[in-house]
């Protein structure tokens, strides 16, 4: 195709800038001050996704084998769905929801947990019409306006799952059980799982009302919020986190000692389902949890070094809340668990995590031709689906197989002048050090058929012991300082 003539430059456009000799007005700069983080989130560095990446595979992999199905609510939902499910008189309502009006006016909230959202989304896509209980995971963002300390943000990550159509204690047994096998596959030592129960309908009112009584004689020993409490909802003050009212708490009387007859066989079942399982807990009677939709069964898991602070998840059973959202009754049992907090329990107990293969083939170039060359092979690997990575920005062999290494590849494959010239390739099995040449017309094949025979291991452990990194392995080295004698690219590390 022949080039369009240039069109002529309209004549009241052709000036001559430089004609305008008056003198311009220096133009001030401003500095500008860089903005930062809203207080209480987080970024989430490239270094710390291993951990994270680990979470997400071991959730999603445990989820599989319990027969748990995905689903994703939306990160906003109307205000009065989180008002009327966690509860109004909680602190998550009443302190810490980001609640706002939208530009619709609709009153709107940022999720603070998934349980009611994915209550919601059960109801709305009638899912009581499928065999029930339907058993549902997710995974994602929630948003609390709490203190921000270790372990406590604004934004954080839960783990959750639901099992929603049926009250069998079994259920809560399992939603424990599996909250154990992700921890457990995870690494984690010492943890104990912290177990109450909060009664229902029937037994509640009095075991408030017994509560209050308590309270009221202790009135003067409470903090201001609690004081508040004790007319609105004094189960609150049972998990009050100041200490003064926490020592009051200590003596206050027992849901165990009022439940119902069914709250307490229920009960009794779900702790001797525990025992047959070998899952250690603790009956701990001042936990009532955060939020108000639980009935029966509430547990938390902690790591148990004295010094923690937070729980790693928490959970239980919650027969009334579809039916509190507008739903059909349905007895439902769940959990969820801080990526955060697991995260920072992995870092304090020094475990070893397995990374991820991110690519099977590094494709190495060393030289402008080769590197033209190995755009066209790069495309060639990658329909034929082999997995393949590069870092065509670099020059030094060796910088690229510092990359290759990092990525714990099978296999790199070098094209140096030489090969650009002669049509081969470099097949470096990066397990052995052990290389071979082959014909670029059939390294595909190769690359297959080695791929077959090496095992899949997803543990990456570093092949080559390199040397203190140098600036010059970095910026573009010399391509020659890489070749060797025989003009084939130089890979001993010995002569670096
Ligand atoms: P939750 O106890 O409020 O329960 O939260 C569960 C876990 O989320 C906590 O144990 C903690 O690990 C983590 N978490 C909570 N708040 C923060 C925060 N500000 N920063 C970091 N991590 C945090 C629930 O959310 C219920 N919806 C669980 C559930 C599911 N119950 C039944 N189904």
């Amino acid at each position: 195709m022949g080039r369009k003539p240039k069109k002529p430059i309209p004549e009241e456009m052709d000036i001559d800038m430089d004609t305008d000799t008056a003198p311009k007005p220096a133009k001030k700069r401003v500095k500008r001050e860089p903005l930062q983080l809203v207080k209480g989130m987080k970024d989430i560095l490239p270094a710390e996704w291993k951990y994270w990446d680990f979470v997400f595979h071991t959730v999603q992999k445990v989820a599989m084998t319990f027969g748990f199905d995905r689903i994703e609510t939306p990160v906003l939902e109307p205000t009065p769905l989180f008002v009327r499910g966690v509860g109004e008189e909680t602190d998550i309502v009443e302190k810490e929801l980001y609640s706002f009006t939208d530009r619709g006016k609709n009153d709107v909230a940022l999720r603070p947990e998934f349980t009611s959202g994915v209550s919601r989304a059960y109801i709305e896509h009638g899912m009581h019409n499928l065999p029930q209980p339907v058993k549902l995971f997710s995974m994602g963002p929630l948003f609390r306006h709490d203190r921000p300390q270790a372990g406590r943000y604004r934004q954080f990550w839960q783990f959750n799952f639901e099992i929603i159509g049926e009250k069998n204690p079994v259920l809560d047994a399992q939603i424990i059980q599996l909250a154990w096998r992700i921890y457990r596959t995870i690494g984690l030592k010492d943890l104990t799982v912290q177990i109450n129960s909060v009664g229902d309908e029937n037994c509640r009112p009095q075991y408030v009302s017994a509560l209050k009584e308590y309270f009221e004689m202790h009135e003067n020993k409470l903090c201001k919020d609690c004081k508040r409490r004790l007319t609105r909802n004094p189960l609150r003050i049972l998990d009050c986190k100041e200490e003064k009212c926490q020592r009051v708490a200590s003596e206050a009387p027992q849901f165990l000692d009022h439940l119902c007859d069914e709250c307490s066989v229920h009960f009794k079942n779900v702790l001797e389902y525990l025992d047959e399982l070998g899952i250690p807990y603790e009956l701990n009677a001042s936990l009532v949890r955060g939020l108000d939709y639980y009935t029966k069964t509430a547990f938390e898991i902690w790591p148990s070094k004295t010094s923690a602070q937070s729980a790693l998840g928490g959970g239980g059973r919650y027969d009334n809340l579809l039916e509190m959202l507008g739903g059909q009754s349905k007895p439902a049992v769940g959990f969820a668990g801080g990526i955060e907090r697991v995260i920072m329990a992995i870092q304090e107990q020094n475990i070893d995590i397995p990374q991820v293969r991110k690519a099977d083939v590094f494709l190495a170039q060393l030289s402008e031709m080769a590197k033209k060359k190995s755009l066209k092979v790069f495309e060639e690997l990658r329909d034929a689906n082999i997995d393949v990575v590069e870092a065509l920005g670099k020059n030094s062999l060796k910088s690229q197989l510092k990359v290759a290494d990092k990525l714990g590849v099978r296999l790199a494959l070098i094209i140096g002048q030489k090969e650009a010239i002669d049509g081969t390739i470099i097949v470096r099995d990066m397990e052995s050090g052990i290389q071979e040449i082959v014909d670029r017309s059939k390294i595909v094949r190769d690359v297959q058929r080695r791929l077959e025979k090496a095992p899949a291991a997803p543990v990456v452990k570093p092949q080559l012991p390199l040397k203190p990194e140098r600036e010059s392995d970095f910026i573009g080295a010399d391509d020659e300082a890489d070749l060797g004698g025989d003009g084939r690219p130089d890979i001993d590390e010995s002569n670096e």
